[in-house]
Formats: C-alpha cells, sequence, structure tokens
C-alpha cells in the first residue's frame, strides 16, 4: 500500500550532515537510486499521484531530476523534455536566469520540444527554494505549453517555495 512504499521510499533516503556546506544536512537520493524497488516504489508513487489526464511530456531538470523524470516518463509512456545547464542544449534555446544562494545560473530548453498547448509535468527530486523549478516553469510558459504541476520526491517546507509557485500544483511524496 501506499504509506508502506512512502516509508520504504523515506527510508532510502540518506542525511549527510555538512554538505556541501557546514549546518547545511543534505538529503542524499542515492541508496534509493540503488535499491531496485525503492526506486521503482518511488517512480509508481510519483505517477500514482498525477490526477486526470496524464501528460504528454514530462519535463527533467538537470541532473537529479533526469533521474526521476526520464523514468517517469517511460513508465507513463510519455515524452521526456530535458531543461539544462547553459551551453549544452545544440539547438535555439529559451534562457531563464534564476537566483542561486550567492549569484545566478541559467537554465535552458529548446524551443521548438513541443507543440503549444502540450501537456506537461515538471518533475525533480528536490523541492528546496524553489529557484529551479520557477525557472523551469517560466521556460514551459516561454514554450506556451499547458503546465499540468510540479511533482518532487522530496520537499524541504521550511523554505516555503510552494507559497511562490502558484501557476500550477504542487506535490511531494517526503516533505521535511
Ligand atoms: C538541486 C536539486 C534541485 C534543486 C532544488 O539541484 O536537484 O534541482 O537543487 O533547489 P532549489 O529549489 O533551491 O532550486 P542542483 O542545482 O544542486 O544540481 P543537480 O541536480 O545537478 O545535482
Ligand atoms: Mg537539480
Amino acid at each position: 500500500n501506499r504509506a508502506a512504499a512512502l516509508a520504504r521510499v523515506e527510508g532510502l533516503i540518506r542525511d549527510i550532515p555538512d554538505f556541501p556546506k557546514p549546518g547545511i544536512l543534505f538529503k542524499d537520493i542515492t541508496p534509493l537510486l540503488g535499491d531496485a524497488e525503492g526506486f521503482r516504489l518511488s517512480i509508481e508513487l510519483l505517477a500514482d499521484a498525477i490526477e486526470g489526464p496524464g501528460p504528454e511530456y514530462i519535463v527533467g531538470t538537470e541532473s537529479r531530476g533526469f533521474i526521476f523524470g526520464a523514468a517517469l516518463a517511460f513508465h507513463l509512456g510519455a515524452g521526456f523534455i530535458p531543461v539544462r545547464k547553459p551551453g549544452k542544449l545544440p539547438a535555439d534555446v529559451h534562457s531563464c536566469e534564476y537566483q542561486l544562494e550567492y549569484g545566478t545560473d541559467a537554465l535552458e530548453v529548446h524551443r521548438d520540444a513541443l507543440h503549444r498547448g502540450a501537456r506537461t509535468l515538471i518533475v525533480d527530486d528536490l523541492l528546496a527554494t524553489g529557484g529551479t523549478a520557477r525557472a523551469t516553469g517560466d521556460l514551459l510558459r516561454r514554450l506556451g505549453a499547458e503546465l499540468l504541476g510540479y511533482s518532487f520526491v522530496i520537499e524541504l517546507t521550511f523554505l516555503n517555495a510552494r507559497q511562490q509557485m502558484t501557476d500550477a500544483p504542487v506535490m511531494s511524496l517526503i516533505r521535511y
């Protein structure tokens, strides 16, 4: 059942203190990825949380969003669209800058990645400040996509990212 599956997934997420910097408690998903049943359960839980007509495309953000996003796309029979760090995509791109703790970074998507009105779902491993997810959402808006929602394996609720993501429903499996 769902509660047992969630407990199994949560038990495979490892806390790493002081990574990447002192005072940060890093949520490490590599034990989850390495556990065949746990990884499969995480994808099934993400799929089960989708309501209504399914997405035509899963949009995953480099790089951890590729792992869950591509697996979910395969599971659903949807296409996968990579949103990448600058300079990686070869054709014409839209680019969106977003804030980091210090400075800015950017994300890019191919301008011809999808047709206008395509049903899309953004998937990533983690919702922290929401900067990454909001930038990905902005890119989809510029493509004219329909954004069905944002799905995450983990949400750090104390950062209150969800409150600034009013354009589409936000779903997370595990909240800290
Ligand atoms: C991590 C994580 C999310 C993002 C969440 O990615 O995979 O994409 O941070 O943080 P935010 O909500 O504050 O934007 P990171 O940029 O560390 O890169 P990676 O996926 O390549 O490891
Ligand atoms: Mg990431």
